[in-house]
């Protein structure tokens, strides 16, 4: 169990230096996720004095590929994604303990070769080293991991010895609710729940770990976090992006469960969660799933509480793109979903009456992700009527997740001028202008923080199945209907009609982050 002493948001990284000698292995080494972003993250680790002295990196994949190789790979990986330049000196005193091991995933003798690979690599050092797994694969050979893993006897814990193990999962974890609780199953077969870390990079951000610190810092905010004075709540996820060469991995996930099922749903349970009892890691994954299960089934169907869109040729960044039906490997008439929507009601003291509005797509305006608290209007007693001169507009505080992190505050002010005329302003803060832009990416932190054994910042598997007990009907149903009432939007656009239609019953319309 990680120690309170040494979570996250209680220490900052500079406590982190404790990581015992590690060794970690990543499944899928020769991926797109470990060239963009692990083998970064563990460079810049290094960078900044993090990773322990005695640290082992070892691929694991299909293609046989030589050590020198794998290594040629990971300096290409740091020079064209890393965020920081490469310094040879630096890497190579990783690059030395770098090695790779092929082998198929669900061949035990491949699992035992890496098993005598670890073995060797303890016998060298003359001590034992922790193990950290790391599964980067496509989701169809997680459970073959996992068993394999604990058939070969690598995933025992000997919890506090150095000989710990840990598993850490990409998502997506499961693809609906049968497929994550067969998934925690296959787990909880081998590991114990302290092992297990499974990834929600959104949790790694910076902006979503200051969400905690803004809501639970500051005494002006919690007082006012609630129905009485809260009109409504709005979390969206655009991406500039489209599915690019990912087609084949989207056609069989789409936005639902690429994004709204995890990305979203953590901005929301960290935006509605009830103050925790105290920061430990268990206090906060326990509020989490609490407010999850408190969120209302959906109705789903014509005027329900759920669109869904593809996106059609539009124009970005003065650029044509191409329709989702026109991208590469994606069926003509495919009835995956590149937008999504949904408006949730939550039923507790705190929420009740209170709409969450959560949307994400492909191929938007432009990319912005945020959380924006709507408050109520005052009454309009004052400075009603003329609403030439009165220009007000409702309070919002809107944590910008990403790009341009920062948090901002609509205030109606008084214009200057011997009349009284009113306009809305914006007060903002933005972390670069006061912190400088060069800040850790997601995965340095939750690699770290899976060695140090802290699993504030990922996701338990009782809260993965109350995210997906709420998601698997609408899946199910669309599913169920084709492509009937799939709607479309430009490339380009802030989305579907039937998007704004989810808000327009209650009134309110879409922000534009
Ligand atoms: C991933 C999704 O989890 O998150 C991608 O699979 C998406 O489709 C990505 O592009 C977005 O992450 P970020 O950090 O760029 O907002």
């Amino acid at each position: 169990m990680s120690e309170p002493s040494r979570h996250p948001f209680l220490h900052g990284l500079s406590k982190h230096r404790g990581a015992p000698p590690t060794v970690v292995v990543i499944f899928g080494a020769s991926g797109d996720l470990t060239a963009r972003k692990l083998i970064p993250a563990v460079y810049n680790l290094g960078h900044d004095n993090l990773l322990p002295a005695d640290f082992y990196l070892v691929g694991f994949g299909r293609k046989a590929i030589p050590d020198e190789e794998f290594r040629t790979l990971a300096v290409q990986a740091i020079k064209e994604f890393s965020r920081r330049e490469l310094s040879e000196a630096m890497w190579s005193r990783v690059a030395a303990h770098t090695t790779y091991v092929a082998g198929g995933y669900d061949e035990l003798p491949a699992f035992e070769r890496l098993a005598a690979h670890i073995a060797g690599i303890e016998r060298q050092l003359g001590r034992a080293v922790q193990r950290l797994f790391y599964i980067s694969t496509p989701p169809s050979v997680f459970a073959p991991i996992i068993r394999n893993l604990g058939a070969s006897g690598l995933a025992s814990s000997h919890l506090g010895t150095p000989l710990h193990a840990k598993v850490i999962i990409e998502k997506p974890f499961g693809k609906d609710l049968t497929s994550a609780r067969e998934l925690n199953a296959t787990i909880r077969g081998v590991f114990e729940e302290h092992q297990v870390y499974r990834i929600d990079h959104y949790l790694g951000k910076e902006t979503v770990q200051d969400l905690l610190v803004q809501r639970f810092a500051n005494a002006i905010f919690e007082p006012l976090w609630n129905r009485n004075f809260i009109d409504s709540v709005q979390i969206t996820v655009a991406e500039e992006v489209g599915v690019g060469s990912r087609g084949g991995y989207y056609e069989q996930s789409g936005c639902l469960r690429d994004m709204i099922q995890n990305h979203t749903m953590q901005l929301l349970a960290l935006t509605a969660m009830e103050p925790p009892g105290s920061l430990a890691p268990e206090a906060i994954r326990d509020e989490k799933v609490k407010v999850l299960n408190a969120i209302q089934p959906l109705t789903i169907g014509p005027a329900g509480d759920v669109a869904r869109a593809q996106y059609a040729a539009g124009m970005i960044g003065g650029k044509p793109v191409p329709g989702y039906l026109e991208e590469e490997g994606i069926e003509p008439d495919s009835g995956t979903e590149t937008y999504a929507a949904m408006r949730l009601s939550i039923n507790n003291w705190r929420w009740q009456g209170v709409p969450f509005y959560l949307r994400s797509g492909k191929c938007m305006a432009r990319r912005a992700s945020e959380i924006a608290i709507n408050f109520r209007r005052p009454p309009g007693t004052l400075f009603a009527g003329e609403t030439a001169r009165f220009d007000l507009a409702a309070n919002t505080l809107s944590f910008q997740i990403q790009p341009d992190e920062g948090l901002s505050l609509i205030l109606n002010t008084k214009v200057p001028g011997l009349e009284t005329r009113t306009q809305p302003v914006k007060m903002s803060f933005r972390y670069a202008t006061t912190f400088g832009s060069n800040t850790a990416e997601a995965y340095e932190r939750l690699v770290l923080d899976a060695m140090i054994g802290d699993g504030t910042l990922f996701i338990r598997g009782d809260e993965a199945e109350a995210s997906w007990k709420l998601c698997t009907p609408v899946l199910d149903f669309w599913r169920s209907v084709g492509r009937a009432g799939m709607d479309s939007y430009p490339a380009g656009s802030w989305g579907p009609p039937s998007s704004d239609a989810l808000l327009a019953k209650q009134s309110h319309v879409w922000r534009q982050p």
